[in-house]
């Protein structure tokens, strides 16, 4: 990147209302951009801006059209969106095995929702960049010392003190290396073999495949066989059957950091159209997505799909806002609607929201996540969620959208491939003593890969009606 042009996306840039008719990769730098760091050193950040507008891109245009028509799918009410995976990556929990076990649960979801509910399902991972964290405090304090939050591995590291939270700009350059190497592995696993159907009893893990729910799983997976038998039998090649021996397996994070999300959005040559190549759908939190904020601006003029987190207390009026903002063209697949209401409030909260988009003519996706709602400080002082709370506020959504008409299109969860002890609950009922045993989370409390398939069969059922 040359210099003036290094100079142009640092700049302060100027201020100003801006339109969308102005939109350039940089242009959020006129808006409000919540829950952005104070990166400490201006020349530090530069560097690390410019490195990264150096380096290859992670997705291309043609995939981000692809999810948008898989979405629209969904949006059609035709199949269903499962989108999973840590809540906040590690540069620490960054190996083969790691990416291996969580994909392979994502799988397992996948194949159990797709054979017990009879839908095609989307697999989005909440990976391959998945690397900041937005904070409700921006400093910590303990005892006298007061220090910059832990806003997840692109920017700084949890260990309190004070080098170690110092926000790093040569982080987002990592955070970058770490996502190809990620999506690298996930393309060979998911194109090359690993995610073949007659794989299915190979991604039940020993740990999972000894409880009741990876026994429930081994005789989903043992009728998947028969039906695959049945099919050869008939005289259908198999071999030949492309779309058996590989899946679709899309990335998204949150685009929180937006000096990483701007030297990573690059000109498609063949179309004009700007895409950020970070990964395939963006989401903005449920902290950053004033309408006329910095987030929100950056998202409204690239083209990959995009999503919403919205809390119990939005209203209708501002999702029909952030809707023009985001899908002025009312594209299928384009906008994603995450809602995360907490077990309890969907039935009140949801509704008008749903009524409110219909009548502005959006196609959006709804998707349902039930994890950010049901976050509380167990007595140990741990955060966690119960597998109760959040399969309750799972059939409200369902419900509402069974009684409103709409299609319940997807689910959004924080989950991990290993055994730990986070959230509460499950068929082998982690108890609040537990949580102390196996709680590895970076940031807050995942479901474990038992727990997962318990949620997959819930849904599975919710979906058949
Ligand atoms: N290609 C189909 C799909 O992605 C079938 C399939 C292949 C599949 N491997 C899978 C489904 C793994 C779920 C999980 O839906
Ligand atoms: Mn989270």
């Amino acid at each position: 990147m040359p210099d003036d042009v290094a100079d142009e996306i640092l700049g302060p840039g100027a201020d100003g209302e801006g339109t969308s008719a102005s939109w350039s990769a940089s242009s959020w730098r006129r808006r409000a951009a919540a829950q952005q760091p104070q990166w400490p050193d201006e020349e530090e950040l530069k560097h690390a801006v410019s490195t990264l507008a150096a380096l290859p891109p992670l997705v291309i245009a043609s995939e981000t059209r692809s999810l948008t028509a898989a979405l629209a799918a969904v949006a059609r009410g035709e199949a269903f969106l499962l989108q999973a995976g840590d809540c906040a990556e590690s540069f620490r929990e960054f190996g083969a095995d790691h990416i291996r076990d969580k994909l392979k649960v994502v799988l397992q979801m996948a194949v159990t929702l797709t054979y017990a509910a009879g839908v095609p399902v989307v697999k989005v991972g909440r990976i391959a960049g998945q690397f900041a964290k937005p904070r409700t405090a921006a400093v910590e304090r303990v005892g006298d010392l007061e220090l910059e939050a832990f806003r997840g591995h692109m920017v700084n590291d949890e260990a309190f003190d004070v080098q170690a939270r110092r926000p790093d700009p040569a982080r987002l350059v990592s955070a970058y290396h770490q996502a190809a190497a990620t999506l690298n592995l996930l393309r060979a696993f998911t194109k090359g073999g690993f995610a073949d159907l007659s794989h299915v009893h190979k991604w039940n893990q020993e740990f999972v495949a000894s409880s009741s729910e990876g026994r429930r799983y081994e005789r989903i997976a043992k009728e998947i066989d028969r039906a695959l038998r049945f099919m050869a039998a008939c005289g259908i090649d198999l071999q030949s059957e492309e779309s058996l021996h590989e899946t679709d397996f899309w990335t998204s994070h949150e685009a929180l950091i937006l000096h990483y999300e701007e030297a990573l959005t690059r000109q498609d040559s063949l179309t004009g159209d700007w895409v950020d190549t970070s990964g395939h759908l963006l989401w903005v939190g449920e902290r950053t997505r004033q309408p006329d904020g910095a987030h929100v601006e950056f998202l409204s003029g690239v083209i990959n799909p995009v999503a919403v987190k919205l809390g119990p207390t939005v209203t209708p009026d501002e999702v029909a806002v952030l809707c023009a903002r985001l899908d002025p063209e009312r594209t299928p697949g384009r906008l994603t609607l995450i809602t995360r209401m907490g077990a309890g409030s969907v039935a009140d909260a949801l509704p008008p929201l749903v009524e409110r988009v219909r009548e502005a003519g959006h196609p959006v996706v709804w998707a349902c996540d039930p994890m950010h709602g049901n976050t509380f400080t167990s007595e140990g002082g741990r955060k966690t969620r119960r597998l109760g709370d959040i399969v309750s506020e799972l059939r409200e959504w369902f419900g509402v959208h069974r009684e409103l008409g709409s299609w319940p299109g997807g689910v959004h969860v924080e989950l991990t491939g290993d055994d730990v002890t986070e959230c509460l609950g499950g068929a082998e009922e982690i108890m609040e003593g537990d949580l102390a045993q196996r709680y590895t989370t970076a940031c807050d409390p995942r479901l474990n890969a038992r727990q997962s398939l318990d949620l997959a069969f819930d849904v599975a059922e919710l979906l058949r009606g």
